[in-house]
């Protein structure tokens, strides 16, 4: 059944450049809008600028400039990201516009027809210099409990006591330097705390979607029964703000506003509308009307957000929604932060991987979508950018396994078979380490969010064809004679491994569009989709001569990246923000990885170049453990391995001792007999791998002569009288 889908990612303030954590939110939900359209799914995926507030407005001033203006400015700024990290928005539009206009008020009308909307007069700081009352981050005064000096409305940042606005004192405003007064006006409030509400969000919230799966990850569902407490009251939402304001007038109230929250997810309704009336939507295969798509209930509505506004997504946006009539959410995916040594990288703090310094200096957009995706997950998790990490990923698993398959194999075929692959279609070799029950997995992770598993599954299959290669030794075979059986041997090794790349290639596509459409390229094909997994190369196909495909991440690029003083272009990113003030403390790019330790000189010294080394890293990703053999037996059907079962001194998660089932190829040299009670080395972090005879759990170490044949002997290793199991060999 094809999908219908509507997506959303969460409307950036026009108060400032994307940052690092922007781009995070937009390549997740990136990732997998190109995965649905690859399933052959229907989507349309919108965005916008959210700009209306105080803070705009204020900012604007501040710049000499009309909110409008201010706003303009700020949107120019977004192509060159949108198109630098490859994101397939289907529109970006602009909150600050007559369709969110018409929706707001249409909204609110159908809110305060259904006894949603309710006024109360409240006292509040009024700035009489400025002229407008006062959002409490503009109130500053004395701690009411240590009386430090210039604290916030809030809270103080000396004694950490929490309090109101109204207690400070000697407040004054930091806009005008005014000492506030106290005055009294009318606000608009959304009813959240009618039963009806409560009712409907703890259905709501608690619920699954029509395809089984909750709308909430468990992490939210857990928050909304916090907020939305057992004994069912939820304050009512005060949505309305007093002229001067940068936003949507309030139908029939003079002097007010929206409060921007109020109107800013409508704008995803907005930008919707003004794709569908633009006729791009129609233009992308979609002929029903903006009204007729949005009331559908074929069409699902999905919103990615990270966990800062979830608050506002899952109680107030349904509620609008739903007491207006409209169709609530389908579902609301909440990502954590990306962080940067720990430290959250957030709209006032953009310093630390400037995501247009990334793209001056060079450094391939594709390479982070990839390290983005192997860190995300379907939970709400932050996680740390860190340099070391980054590089690894990229230059061991993306370039050392996925590009290197096709980099090896693309000469064999050319200098021996004139770029022609087999004379037989080439089934897969590798029916469940690439296709088949992998391809299943990988599909279900894509689906599910959980990229860093796909990620890890393909890494998987990408290791089962390089295996395959490796002992095929097609060096070798190639220098057998044209016709021999050995030169067909080849022929037939060098084609499977290319259609084994093809099929990776698919996989990689939702995280590296640019690379997978080289690829495809390379091997002469037309863009594949998710349904071409089960489709085989043809037999005699001729590829393309093999043209590098990604180079690998140099160290001297993170050093450029993450130095601490800022290009004067990255200068603007973020820290032009006066959305919260309290952000101008010491930069935190002091913070930044440092990338001292490791030696640039490894890269250029001459004669040594980097593929003939591994550094520290590398060696340090093998988990290497002493293993006591606790038993060893003949496999049934196997004349060359024997089965370990091995103490490396791990438990389950019942707290019950773990045992390893291994395999080993050491028949040959030894009885079981003479290994039981042995201890021994175990790659204990290699990936668990299917057998015939069942599940090996890593890999015991063993000496052999150096071209690999056993005749001249095996010799599995023995720590010296000491070691116990489990002890960490490095
Ligand atoms: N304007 C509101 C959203 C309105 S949606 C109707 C807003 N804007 S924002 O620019 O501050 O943030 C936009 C998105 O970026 C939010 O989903 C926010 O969680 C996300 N991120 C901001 N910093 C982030 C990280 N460091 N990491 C990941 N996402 C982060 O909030
Ligand atoms: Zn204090």
């Amino acid at each position: 059944m094809i999908r219908n889908l509507f997506i959303t990612t969460a409307l950036p303030y026009a108060n400032g450049r994307f940052h690092i954590g922007h781009m995070m939110e937009y390549i997740q939900a990136d990732i997998w809008v190109r995965f649905q359209r690859m399933q052959g799914h229907k989507v349309h995926w919108v965005c916008a600028d959210d700009t209306h507030g105080a803070p705009i407005m204020i900012a604007a001033e501040k710049a000499g400039k009309t909110p409008q203006e201010f706003v303009a400015e700020i949107a120019a700024t977004r192509k060159q990201y949108h198109d630098g990290f490859h994101l397939s928005f289907d529109h970006w539009y602009s909150t600050d516009s007559p369709e969110n206009v018409e929706l707001a008020q249409d909204i609110y009308k159908k809110l305060k027809a259904n006894g949603f909307i309710s006024t109360k007069t409240i006292d509040q700081f009024y700035d009489t210099v400025k002229g407008m009352f006062l959002p409490d981050r503009y109130i500053k005064g004395e701690c009411p409990k240590c009386g430090a000096k210039d604290q916030y409305g809030d809270s103080c940042e000396v004694c950490g006591a929490v309090y109101a606005p109204t207690d400070l004192k000697n407040p004054y405003s930091t806009l005008s330097g005014a000492t506030p007064e106290m005055r009294s006006s009318e606000h608009f409030f959304f009813k959240l705390s009618d039963p009806k509400c409560v009712e409907f969000l703890r259905e709501w919230t608690r619920s699954i979607d029509r395809h089984g799966v909750p709308r909430l990850q468990s992490e939210i569902i857990a928050k909304t029964k916090e907020w939305l407490g057992e004994d069912g009251k939820m304050g009512d939402w005060d949505i309305s703000r007093d002229a001067p304001y940068f936003g949507i007038p309030i139908p029939d109230a003079p002097g007010k506003f929206f409060y921007v929250w109020l109107d800013a997810p409508v704008g995803y309704l907005a930008s919707l509308k003004s794709y569908f009336d633009s006729g791009k939507a129609k233009a992308n295969g979609e002929s029903r009307t903006f009204a007729e798509f949005l009331a559908d209930p074929e069409t699902e509505q999905i919103h990615f957000i990270g966990k800062d506004i979830a608050y506002f997504h899952v109680l107030f946006w349904p509620a609008m929604l739903k007491f207006a009539g409209y169709k609530a959410p389908d579902s609301v995916n909440v990502h954590g932060f990306i962080q940067m040594a720990g430290e959250k990288m957030s709209k006032s703090r953009g310093t630390g991987l400037d995501p247009l310094k990334y793209l001056s200096i060079g450094m391939n957009p594709e390479w982070l979508r990839y390290y983005i995706a192997a860190k995300l997950n379907a939970n709400v998790e932050d996680f740390d950018f860190t340099a070391e990490d980054f590089m690894a990923r990229v230059n061991s698993d993306l370039i050392g396994k996925y590009v290197n398959i096709a980099s090896r194999t693309a000469g064999f075929i050319h200098k021996h078979f004139q770029g022609k692959l087999f004379e037989r279609e080439t089934i897969n070799l590798f029916p469940d380490a690439v296709v088949g029950v992998a391809a299943d997995e990988i599909r279900d992770h894509f689906d599910q969010r959980e990229f860093g598993k796909a990620i890890r599954r393909i890494m998987e299959a990408a290791d089962a064809v390089n295996s395959f290669y490796d002992v095929s030794k097609p060096w070798e075979l190639a220098k057998s004679d044209p016709g021999s059986s050995q030169k067909i041997q080849l022929h037939l090794v060098c084609s499977h491994v290319i259609e084994s790349f093809r099929v990776l290639s698919i996989y990689l596509a939702p995280i590296m569009p640019t690379l997978a459409a080289k690829a495809f390229e390379f091997l002469n094909i037309p863009p594949q989709t998710w349904a071409d997994v089960g489709n085989t190369l043809p037999a005699n196909h001729k590829i393309n001569t093999y043209k590098h495909l990604m180079s690998r991440v140099e160290e001297s690029q993170l050093d450029a990246l993450l130095d601490l003083a800022p290009t004067p272009d990255s200068r603007l990113n973020g820290v032009n923000s006066t959305e919260n003030s309290k952000a101008e403390k010491p930069s935190k790019a002091t913070n930044a990885p440092n990338l001292s330790g490791v030696k640039p000189k490894s890269q250029n010294s001459p004669g040594a170049s980097s593929s003939d080394f591994i550094n520290i890293d590398d060696f340090s990703k093998i988990d290497l453990r002493i293993a006591k053999i606790l038993n060893a037996e003949h496999v049934d059907g196997s004349d060359k391995l024997l089965r370990l079962t091995l103490d490396v001194n791990e438990k389950n998660e019942d707290g019950t001792p773990r045992l390893r089932n291994v395999f080993s190829g050491i028949k040959s040299a030894y009885a079981p007999e003479q290994l039981v009670g042995q201890l021994t080395v175990l790659v204990a972090n290699l990936a668990p791998r299917k057998m015939k005879f069942g599940i090996s759990e890593g890999m015991v170490l063993a000496a052999s002569s150096k071209d690999g044949d056993n005749a001249s002997g095996l010799y599995i290793l023995n720590p010296h009288t000491g070691a116990s199991p489990g002890m960490k060999v490095s």
